[in-house]
C-alpha cells in the first residue's frame, strides 16, 4: 500500500487555539482523509511546541510551572482538533521524553558532521517571534525601541555564548534543491521569495541559549539548551521514532509527503529544515505547502481589534461539518482568505443546505414516497442519465483528486458542486412529479440515476464534512465498507430493491437573527 506522511506545524503552547490554528489542522486533516479514502496508509501528526522563551514567559505570568501550563495548553489543543473531527494519528508534545532524545540525537549528527560550533552570539532577539533579527530588517520608532519591519514585535538586544549552525555552508545546496525539484515549496510565489533570501547568502545561525533553562538540553554540555526552532522542527521525525531509522514506521512514513504550514514560518522549514537534515544525512521532505492567514474584513485577527473568531463560535454557529467545509470553501488555499460571517452564512445555505442537502433531501422523499422506500429500479438508460452518471463517477473523482494534488481545496469543492448543481438541472428538467403521472417507469429511471449521483457525492464529500457524508450515505443503503473512492463510479451502483431508511435533513438552512447579525449566538439552524 501506498504511503502518506503529513503534518502540521506544531503550534507554540502559549496561549489558547485560534481560527488559523484550526485552518491548518482541517486543511491537512481533509488531505489526510482523501488520502486515506483514495487507499494510502496515512500517517497525520499535528501537536504543540512547547519549549522556548515566549512559552517560558507565558507560564510566569499565568503563575503556573512551565510544565503545568503547557499540560493545560497541549490539552486546549488536542480538544480543538478534536472537536473538529481532526483524524491525526499522532498529537506530537515537544516536552515528552522521545522526542528530548531525538532532538538530542540529531544535534549529535550535526555536530559529528563538523556543522556546529561554540562562538559568541550578539544580536537582536523577538521572543514573540523566536527568531533572531539583522538590523536590516528592523524598524527604529520615534521612541527609539526597535521592532521587526516584518511582523512589528519588539527585539531585543542579546549577548550571549552560543553554540552555532553552519548554515552558510548551505547556500549552494539549498539553491540547488529549489533548481532541481521547483515544486519542493508552494506555492510558487512563495518559492521565488525563498529562493531570493537564500541568494543573499546565509548567515550561521544561533541554536543554543544560555539565559534561561525552558528547552532540551544540549547533549553534554551544562546550561546550554537548544535554540527553540532545532527541537520544534524535529517532531517531524521524533513523531516517527528518529533517531532509530530502521523501524518499520520509519522507513514507511519519512521521507514527509508534505509538511503544511503558514506562509509565516516557511523561512524555517523550507531553509533551516532542508539544511539540518542534510547535514544529519537524513532524506528531505518531498514538499512544503505554505497556506495563507485568514483575515477579517482585510485585518489581521487580534484581540485588540476585536475581530478574532474562535473555533468553537463557528462551530457553535453552523455545526462541525459546515464549520469545515466553509474554512476550506472561503479562501484559496495559498493565498490569504477573508471570513466574515455574512459570507459564511450565504456559502452555507447556498452550496450545502440549498443545492447540495436540497437534491439529497428532494430526491430522497420521493422515492420514499413513490417508490416503497427502496432503490429504484431502473428501466433503459437515455443519454442525458448516461452523461449526468458519468460525471458523477470517474470523472469527478479525477478532477476532485486533480485538486487535491495541488491541495487546492476550494476548487475541489468547486467540482462536486456543480456536479450536484447539474443534478439539480437535471431534476428540474426531468421533473419526477410529473413523470409520476405521465410516465412512471421512466420517473424510476430519473430517481435510480439521482440516487446513485446521491451515493458519488456522498462519497466524495467525506473529507470535507464527514459525518453528513456518512448520514447521506446511510440513507442510500451505502454498506461501511464500500465508502472509500474506489466504488465511486458505475461498477459499484446502487443495486435495485435494496430497502432505504425514511429521509432526513443532512444539511440544515441557518437562519440569522436579523436583529443580531453577525454575533456568534445569533444564528440557529432551520
Ligand atoms: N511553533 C511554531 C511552529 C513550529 S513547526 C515545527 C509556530 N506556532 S504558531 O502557533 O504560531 O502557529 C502554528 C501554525 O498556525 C503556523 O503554521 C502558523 O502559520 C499558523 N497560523 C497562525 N495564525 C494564522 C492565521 N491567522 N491564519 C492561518 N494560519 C495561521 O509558528
Amino acid at each position: 500500500m501506498k504511503s502518506f506522511y503529513i503534518t502540521t506545524a506544531i503550534s507554540y503552547a502559549n496561549a489558547a487555539p485560534h481560527i488559523g490554528h484550526a485552518y491548518e489542522a482541517i486543511g491537512a486533516d481533509v488531505m489526510a482523509r482523501f488520502k486515506r479514502l483514495d487507499g494510502y496508509d496515512v500517517y497525520f501528526v499535528t501537536g504543540t511546541d512547547e519549549h522556548g522563551q515566549k512559552v517560558e514567559k507565558s507560564a510566569q505570568l499565568a503563575g503556573k510551572s512551565s510544565q503545568q501550563f503547557v499540560d493545560e495548553i497541549a490539552a486546549l489543543f488536542s480538544g480543538m482538533c478534536d472537536s473538529l473531527n481532526v483524524s491525526y494519528d499522532q498529537f506530537i508534545r515537544t516536552t515528552a521524553d522521545f522526542h528530548k532524545k531525538a532532538s538530542q540525537a540529531i544535534w549529535q549528527k550535526m555536530e559529528a558532521n563538523g556543522d556546529i560550533y561554540l562562538n559568541k552570539y550578539a544580536g537582536w532577539y523577538s521572543t514573540r517571534d523566536e527568531r533572531f533579527y539583522t538590523e536590516d530588517e528592523l524598524t527604529t520608532l520615534p521612541t527609539g525601541k526597535k521592532i521587526s519591519t516584518e511582523t512589528k514585535t519588539e527585539v531585543e538586544w542579546m549577548e550571549e555564548e552560543s553554540y552555532f549552525f553552519k548554515l552558510s555552508a548551505y547556500t549552494d545546496k539549498l539553491l540547488k534543491l529549489y533548481e532541481q525539484q521547483p515544486e519542493w515549496v508552494q506555492p510558487e510565489f512563495r518559492k521565488n521569495e525563498v529562493v531570493s533570501f537564500v541568494k543573499q547568502g546565509l548567515r550561521d545561525l544561533s541554536i543554543s541559549r544560555t539565559t534561561f533553562d525552558w528547552g532540551v538540553s544540549v547533549p553534554g554540555v551544562k546550561d546550554h539548551i537548544m535554540y527553540v526552532w532545532v527541537d520544534a522542527l524535529t517532531n517531524y521525525i521524533s513523531a516517527l521514532g528518529y533517531p532509530d531509522v530502521n523501524t518499520e514506521k520509519f522507513k514507511k512514513y519519512w521521507p514527509c509527503d508534505v509538511h503544511l504550514i503558514g506562509k509565516d514560518i516557511i523561512r524555517f522549514h523550507a531553509v533551516y529544515w532542508p539544511a539540518f537534515l542534510m547535514s544529519a544525512g537524513l532524506p528531505l521532505p518531498k514538499r512544503i505547502f505554505g497556506h495563507g492567514f485568514l483575515l477579517t474584513a482585510g485585518e489581521k485577527m487580534s484581540k485588540s481589534v476585536g475581530n478574532v473568531i474562535a473555533p468553537k463560535d463557528l462551530i457553535e454557529k453552523y455545526g462541525v461539518d459546515q464549520a469545515r467545509y466553509v474554512l476550506m470553501r472561503e479562501a484559496t488555499f495559498g493565498q490569504d482568505g477573508d471570513i466574515s460571517y455574512p459570507l459564511m452564512t450565504n456559502r452555507i445555505n447556498a452550496e450545502l443546505a440549498n443545492n447540495l442537502g436540497n437534491l439529497v433531501q428532494r430526491t430522497l422523499s420521493m422515492i420514499n414516497k413513490n417508490c416503497g422506500a427502496q432503490v429504484p429500479k431502473p428501466g433503459i438508460l437515455e443519454d442525458v442519465d448516461k452523461t449526468l452518471l458519468q460525471k458523477a463517477g470517474q470523472e469527478m473523482l479525477v478532477l476532485v483528486r486533480g485538486e487535491f494534488e495541488k491541495m487546492q481545496f476550494s476548487r475541489a469543492i468547486e467540482e462536486f458542486i456543480s456536479v450536484s448543481h447539474a443534478a439539480n438541472l437535471y431534476i428540474d428538467e426531468q421533473a419526477p412529479w410529473t413523470l409520476k403521472k405521465t410516465n412512471p417507469e421512466r420517473m424510476t429511471t430519473v430517481l435510480y440515476v439521482l440516487a446513485e449521483v446521491i451515493r458519488n457525492l456522498g462519497l466524495i464529500i467525506q473529507p470535507f464534512t464527514p459525518v453528513a457524508a456518512q448520514k447521506i450515505l446511510d440513507q442510500v443503503a451505502v454498506g461501511a465498507n464500500e465508502r472509500d473512492f474506489s466504488f465511486i463510479g458505475e461498477a459499484h451502483a446502487l443495486k435495485a430493491g435494496t430497502p432505504l431508511p425514511a429521509p432526513s435533513g443532512a444539511f440544515p438552512r441557518i437562519v440569522e437573527d436579523t436583529a443580531n447579525s453577525g454575533d456568534s449566538a445569533a444564528a440557529k439552524t432551520a
